[in-house]
């Protein structure tokens, strides 16, 4: 006799079983252990943030072609890079990740550069048990998210404070103003911690004025901030409104020193031309560095997609390098394998030595950088490299 004799019936209950199974099981095996080993990338290729993703997307890109042609991983697999778009929107980043989970069965992640969508899409990764490492989102609470969280990056509360003594110590500042986006997580942090470190050093901090991205008029806010004249502003918000800012910033006849965080980095900062002068931002990595590792990325970089890498494209070849270094010592692409195997990282990358702390963040050293705008193009020269503490 058979159990169940209905054919309606017997497909139900073996749905039943599957999706049972599906349920209970969030770590997937995924990775039979032969072919390509599937690595996905999210990153914002289109929207306000597209060149924070065109970066990282070839940083990434390169490091892959790297490892595949020097004969791959755990034995000579190639690694594939699958890539989805998230339009540089936080929703969208969390749907990508869950598409390249669940559909296109990824090992693991690389992804995101601004804090807020990688903040939006970890917790994913964490709940199917795939490994990330964000190469370059510096917020503090994104690592806070899970154990399967990584990041190759220094933190704002470490960038806050190197940007703070630059501006004390080495630019005599004691009266500041801070600009910052309330829409971005990152931008929040980062003030919050220039605040306190400037406060802490002796100075004094007028209350933030905050702005959304997508703000394109600062007149109003400047010409308040211009009646304080303090002796530097800070302006903690991505590359786009940063041009903005410091091109109305001198055209109110405001020549104090600009600073910005790491979010400066990004093709739109090229708006703000010749207004560029007279302004800092602290950085991962520098191509100026003389460094024979560092020196032979940017040949590589220049060679395969015709322009100088910044530090998006830096850190994420990195984070692909501390992936696949982790895939070794694992032995497998399994997801806790590979997760307990990131933990204890250390690789020396373009960026600096990469060894993860107990809380899945690297401590690393910042430089700070002059932005100059030299025959019709962005320049980041270096001045100086302040090491944590
Ligand atoms: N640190 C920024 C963030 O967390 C992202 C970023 C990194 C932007 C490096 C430019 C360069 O949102």
């Amino acid at each position: 006799m058979k159990l169940f004799p209905h054919p309606v019936l017997r497909l139900l209950v073996l749905l039943g079983v599957v999706v049972t199974a599906a349920a209970g099981c969030e770590n997937r095996t995924v990775d039979d252990g032969t072919g390509d080993i599937r690595v996905g990338l999210y990153a914002s290729l289109t929207g306000d943030g597209a060149s924070f993703g065109q970066s990282s997307l070839e940083g990434a890109q390169l490091a892959v072609e790297e490892i595949n042609n020097a004969g791959g991983v755990l034995g000579g697999r190639s690694i594939q890079l699958l890539v989805e778009d998230n339009q540089s929107r936080p929703e969208e980043a969390s749907n990508a990740v869950t598409k390249l989970i669940t559909q296109d069965r990824v090992v693991a992640l690389i992804g995101e550069v601004a804090s807020r969508r990688t903040l939006a899409a970890a917790p994913v990764a964490q709940r199917y048990q795939v490994p990330m490492i964000t190469p370059a989102s510096t917020n503090e609470r994104v690592t806070e998210l899970g154990d399967y969280i990584f990041r190759i990056c220094f933190i704002d509360p470490f960038q806050g404070e190197v940007l703070a003594k630059f501006a004390y110590n080495d630019l005599g500042a004691r009266r500041a103003a801070v600009l910052r986006d309330i829409q971005q997580d990152y931008s929040v942090g980062l003030t919050e911690s220039i605040v306190r470190n400037f406060t802490a050093l002796g100075g004094q901090v007028s209350d933030p004025i905050s702005y959304s991205s997508g703000d394109p008029d600062f007149r109003a806010v400047l010409t308040q901030i211009r009646a304080q004249n303090p002796d530097v502003i800070f302006a903690t918000g991505y590359y786009t409104e940063a041009a903005v800012i410091v091109r109305q910033a001198r055209e109110l006849g405001m020549e104090m020193p600009i600073l910005g965080g790491d979010g400066w980095v990004g093709d739109a900062l090229a708006n703000g031309r010749e207004a560029l002068r007279n302004t800092f931002i602290s950085n991962h990595y520098s191509g100026d560095n003389p460094d024979p590792v560092v020196q032979n990325f940017v040949a590589s970089y220049r060679q395969r997609f015709g322009r100088e890498p910044d530090s998006i494209a830096a850190l994420s070849y990195d984070a692909v390098k501390v992936l696949v270094d982790a895939f070794e010592r694992a032995g497998s692409t399994n997801g806790p394998a590979v997760r307990d195997a990131l933990a204890t990282s250390s690789v020396a990358g373009v960026t600096g030595q990469l060894t993860m702390d107990a809380n899945r963040n690297v401590s690393k050293p910042a430089v700070i950088q002059e932005v100059t705008w030299e025959n019709g193009a962005v320049r980041f020269v270096y001045r100086t490299t302040i090491d944590p503490d």
